[in-house]
């Protein structure tokens, strides 16, 4: 059966666990693991399509494919037919014959959904409105080679918590037994239906849950202290108004001094200086976000090698 990731819980704790240590070898071996190579793997295309732009995203997928003996194919925004002339099941059952692994940045999460439904090679959600689960696997991988654990720990996330990082963080860190706090303003907290998601997850593991709309709340003794953009890909028409409903609710040295002393502060990036997060906090000594823009590439990678090998179209077997 083919795997896919799209959201967080896609995988259960055990394989999370698995992609995360996977990655930590890769990291220190990036070449051990080849299964774009060809000659018996699997093809050596892997296709990387953006419906929205990115930095870290393109070039972490476009360099780990390559690490993993692959061509990344980048289709770039209004770069196919995807979206505008063909529909996504159509384009899936031509993809679906060329390349190795399908890699998909997108609006709604549902076009995901849907091409994952059918698709026989594995699909990727690179970010679409609903999750960026392959920025937790790095945002994970980060808090774990600094922390040296993951479960038990707190994570507080303070910001646009309807966002898909807050959704992400939620899913993500309960699944690694966390226990995962997220703050927002009223109307701007995760859905109930991720937030039951999550609370089901925390019951396996032993997190837990708590959605707050004071940011005190969230923060009070956090190892780990997370934040995003107030205003997401799609949402530049609410700029003005999203700054000012956030405001209570950036990361700045006042947030720190309510979490423990040596929380570590997480971004995904980009990053707003002065609006989410201050610039004394994202460029001071507690920030690891440059630890964790780099663990997209080690994440990635073992996550596509790992869906290759579960999927059996390449078993993961050292070069
Ligand atoms: N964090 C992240 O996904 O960055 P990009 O939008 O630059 O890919
Ligand atoms: N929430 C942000 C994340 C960017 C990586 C967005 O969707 O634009």
């Amino acid at each position: 059966m083919t795997r896919h990731f799209l959201k967080d819980t896609d995988l259960s704790p055990a394989e999370q666990a698995e992609v995360l240590q996977l990655a930590a070898e890769m990291k220190q071996f990036p070449y051990r693991y080849q299964p774009f190579a060809g000659d018996g793997a699997g093809r050596k295309t892997v296709a990387v399509i953006f419906d929205k732009t990115s930095t870290r995203t393109r070039v972490s997928f476009a360099s780990g494919i390559s690490d993993l003996g692959g061509v990344p194919l980048i289709i770039n925004p209004g770069e196919s037919q995807l979206g505008h002339k063909e529909t996504v099941s159509d384009t899936i059952k031509v993809m679906e014959r060329m390349v190795s692994t399908v890699v998909w940045r997108t609006y709604a999460h549902s076009g995901l959904e849907e091409m994952a439904a059918i698709s026989k090679v594995p699909v990727i959600n690179s970010l679409s409105d609903d999750y960026h689960p392959c920025q937790l696997l790095a945002d994970l991988l980060t808090v774990q080679e600094h922390k040296g654990k993951l479960a038990g720990l707190t994570m507080a996330y303070l910001g646009d918590a309807a966002n898909n990082m807050a959704n992400s963080y939620l899913l993500a860190g309960v699944t690694a037994g966390m226990h995962v706090r997220i703050g927002g303003p009223e109307g701007y907290l995760p859905a109930d239906s991720v937030v039951a998601e999550a609370e089901a997850r925390a019951a396996e593991t032993g997190g837990s849950v708590q959605i707050t709309t004071e940011p005190a709340q969230a923060l009070a003794g956090a190892d780990v202290i997370a934040t995003d953009t107030w205003v997401s890909m799609g949402q530049e028409d609410e700029k003005a108004q999203r700054l000012e409903l956030f405001k209570d609710y950036a990361v700045d040295q006042g947030a720190l001094k309510l979490a423990a002393g040596d929380a570590i502060v997480l971004h995904c990036l980009p990053a707003y200086r002065g609006y989410e997060i201050s610039a004394d906090v994202i460029d001071g000594p507690q920030s690891v976000v440059w630890d964790e823009a780099e663990n997209r590439l080690h994440a990635q990678k073992a996550l596509m090698a790992w869906l290759m090998d579960k999927s059996a179209l390449a078993p993961l077997a050292t070069a």
